[in-house]
């Protein structure tokens, strides 16, 4: 155990401080479910420890936490990255999702990036720290979207879902879906992600 925190501390300390881009960063805000499910409907996603310094997003519903504890996150964005990546009108600026993990002597700005395999389609976001970042924007809809080139731009794809059987733990936490298929896990349900200010 003891090996493996100082290996994290270790990887913590190189990756403060390293970050090559400058971005401009949003104010705060909490991210909510769009879901059919009225239960889940409007509630919020809090990043859930998982790991040394790694935070999945998870349902709050099922956590019960209170709406302090929402995360917040903020959006981070570089004028070079949106003048390299016009977005067509409808998918918004692209960007880098954070979210401040706070130590009890260090504050570290996590981006949110995305694992994924070769023997499934379900693809699993999480913050980490380090330089490793996914594109992401919010339409005009305040909705969480991965944009897609295509002939008229960047497009937003909405392939969002609420899984049963999360990777670690016993939370229900949310995953992407690699292609327009059907979720490999049947535990899923697809939901929307959108932002309010805090
Ligand atoms: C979910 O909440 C949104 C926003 O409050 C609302 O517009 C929508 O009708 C709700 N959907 C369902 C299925 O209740
Ligand atoms: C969350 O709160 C509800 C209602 O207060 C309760 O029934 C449920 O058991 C709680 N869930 C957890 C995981 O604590
Ligand atoms: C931040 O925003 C200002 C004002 O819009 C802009 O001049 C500056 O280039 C931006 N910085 C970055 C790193 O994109
Ligand atoms: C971390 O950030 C919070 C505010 O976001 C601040 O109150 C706190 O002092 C910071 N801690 C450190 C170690 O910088
Ligand atoms: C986000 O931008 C803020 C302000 O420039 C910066 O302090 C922070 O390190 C950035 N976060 C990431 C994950 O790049
Ligand atoms: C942007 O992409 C969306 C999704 O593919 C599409 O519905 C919309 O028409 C596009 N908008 C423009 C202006 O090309
Ligand atoms: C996921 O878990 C919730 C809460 O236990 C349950 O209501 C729902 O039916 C489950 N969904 C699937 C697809 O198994």
């Amino acid at each position: 155990m003891k090996s493996i925190a100082t290996l994290c501390l270790t990887l913590l300390a190189f990756a403060i401080g390293s970050h090559a881009q400058d971005y401009n960063q949003s104010a705060s805000f909490y991210l909510n479910l769009l879901s059919s499910d009225p239960y889940l409907n409007g509630t919020g996603l809090v990043p859930c420890h998982t790991g040394a310094a790694i935070e999945n997003l998870c349902s709050a519903a099922i956590l019960n936490q209170t709406q302090a504890l929402y995360g917040p996150f903020q959006f981070n964005t570089s004028t070079e990255a949106a003048t390299a990546n016009t977005p067509n009108s409808t998918a918004g600026q692209m960007g880098v999702l954070t979210y401040l993990l706070r130590g009890s002597n260090f504050n570290e700005s996590e981006a949110l990036r995305m694992d994924f395999g070769y023997t499934s389609n379900m693809a699993n976001p999480f913050f980490m720290p380090g330089n490793e970042e996914l594109m992401v924007a919010f339409d005009s809809n305040d909705q969480l979207n991965l944009p897609v080139y295509t002939d008229t731009g960047y497009a937003p794809l909405y392939r969002w879902y609420l899984c049963n059987n999360s990777y670690y733990y016993k939370y229900r936490s949310i995953a992407w879906v690699i292609g327009s298929g059907a979720p490999d896990d049947a535990s899923c349900c697809p939901v929307g992600i959108y932002r309010t200010w805090v």
